[in-house]
């Protein structure tokens, strides 16, 4: 049924359809997966891996015959996968042929304020910009994407996104599938709707979460598909939907084992049948397949809950077939995964030397809209501090925080469920739920330059639903904000 809607969000009053929709059993996964092409590097003499990244306008065929209009990096749509190791250094030159100003951040990275890509630096058409850092953090899968002020949503669902994955010593040495695009596979998970060829963005599918289109698409992929020939198979889940949240699981309720969240690998080995992602978050999980069997990812009717989120996940109660998997009628064995994967290095609770409080509203965070030229908290470097973040109204968000992974000591006072156990860069924060998280600063304090924290949900990001910390010497203030555009 179609219910129309007058939303009151922000000041802006959209008109909206609030259609329920499923493609559950209607998909003919007629397409093969398409795999993001791992990013091409070249290392210099002092070890610095570097990586070309190219924002550009094109056309891709999801359907035959018919070319959409898109963005995407080094190529139509979506980007290729970067991929480096711990302590290695990296170097992106990005440069921006689009026909108007965007970033380029790098979703759960840890690096100095002024490499972050947020919407402190800009890039004008033309014009190229080399963020440089060392990867100073755990095997993880990350990703990146756009982050102009006000219009992010617009620029990430026209495209722009791709993946980072990190590794390190420890992750290299467990026994994990890592094949790149044959056991260990990118699952960039997006909603989306067309109107003819065009994908249609229309305000008249905005719900008061945002955009929410009607199939899904997994790494550009209508309808997909993939030939599956190990036992084992890495699935590594980005919803990188603009508002859409996620319930995923199997069409035959098998089990699978978790085994990562955003941040990186868990402690232990975790059995589960459903895991949901609200946008932005990331998920590994392991799934074991039988020769010559077929199942099938799915994102859940969200009101079927049967577990600590039970009924909580609201803005999206739609069911998905999310992609295919086909077993070969013989398969490569896997080893078995490990039980123990290593030790988080996100504080405790008892790290923490100081608390703060974020109260969210789709009007702004602790009533204040985002401002490109107001700090809003000033954190002193090398200290862990307990951020309460507190949803205030019944619309779902997010909450993620550049810089840091942290990690999440509570869920309405209550022990978090077990894919809240990881190291975790966003959290989702059903209507009327708290969550109290502990993180620690320890990148370089930059007194010009701030990092974000804001809801993921793009509308509502873009709305103002952001704020800037800065990362300050200990007794040192905030400076002015400096706002430096690239320019061709
Ligand atoms: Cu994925 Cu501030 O963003
Ligand atoms: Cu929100």
């Amino acid at each position: 049924a179609v219910v129309l809607g007058l939303a009151l969000v922000g000041g802006a009053l959209w008109l909206y359809s609030d259609a329920k929709v499923s493609t559950v059993g209607s998909t003919d996964f007629s397409n093969e997966l398409a795999v993001p092409p791992p990013a091409a590097s070249t290392v210099k003499s002092d070890g610095t891996r570097v990586f070309d990244l190219t924002m550009r306008a094109g056309e891709k065929e999801f359907r035959a015959g018919q070319k959409t209009p898109t963005w995407g990096f080094n190529g139509d749509y979506l980007g290729p996968t970067l991929r480096a190791k711990r302590g290695e250094k990296v170097q992106v030159k990005i440069e921006n042929a689009l026909g108007e100003e965007s970033t380029v951040h790098w979703h759960g990275m840890h690096l100095p304020a002024k490499m972050d890509g947020g919407p402190h630096q800009m890039v004008a058409p033309g014009a190229t910009w080399t963020p440089r850092w060392t990867v100073d953090q755990p095997a993880a899968t990350l990703w990146y994407h756009p982050h102009p002020h006000g219009k992010t949503e617009k620029h990430v669902q026209r495209g722009l996104a791709g993946m980072f994955l990190l590794h390190d010593k420890k992750s290299d040495r467990l026994a994990l599938p890592d094949k790149y695009g044959v056991d260990d596979l990118p699952v960039i998970v997006q909603d989306v709707k067309f109107d003819g060829a065009k994908f249609d963005h229309s305000r008249k599918l905005m719900s008061d979460t945002g955009f929410l289109g009607d199939r899904t698409m997994v790494n550009g992929t209508l309808d997909p598909y993939k030939e599956i020939g190990d036992e084992l198979i890495r699935l590594r889940l980005l919803n990188a939907s603009t508002a859409r949240i996620y319930d995923f699981g199997f069409s035959d309720g098998r089990e699978f084992a978790l085994i990562g969240t955003d941040g990186g690998l868990l402690e232990k080995t975790t059995r589960m049948d459903r895991i949901g992602l609200s946008p932005g978050e990331r998920a590994e999980i392991v799934v074991r397949m039988k020769p010559g069997e077929k199942t099938t990812l799915r994102s859940f009717p969200q009101d079927n809950y049967g577990d600590f989120w039970q009924t909580r996940f609201a803005g999206g109660d739609d069911s998905f077939d999310i992609l295919q998997l086909r077993a070969a009628k013989s398969l490569r064995s896997s080893p078995e995964l490990p039980a123990t994967l290593g030790e988080l290095e996100v504080p405790d609770e008892s790290d923490s030397v100081r608390g703060r409080f974020f109260g969210l509203r789709t009007s702004g965070i602790n009533g204040k809209k985002m401002e490109m030229g107001r700090v809003d908290e000033t954190v002193t470097r090398g200290t862990a501090e307990t951020w309460t973040v507190r949803n205030e109204h019944s619309t779902p968000h997010n909450f993620h925080i550049h810089d840091v992974q942290f990690r999440v000591l509570e869920v309405d006072g209550k022990e978090p469920p077990a894919e809240l156990r990881g190291a975790k860069d966003t959290v989702f924060v059903p209507g009327n739920t708290t969550v109290k998280l502990v993180m620690r600063f320890d990148g370089p304090a930059d007194p010009d330059t701030p990092y974000m924290y804001h809801c993921h949900l793009l509308y509502h990001e873009d709305l103002g639903m952001m704020g800037q910390f800065m990362v300050v010497e200990k007794g040192e203030k905030a400076g002015k904000v400096r706002t430096p555009h690239a320019h061709a």
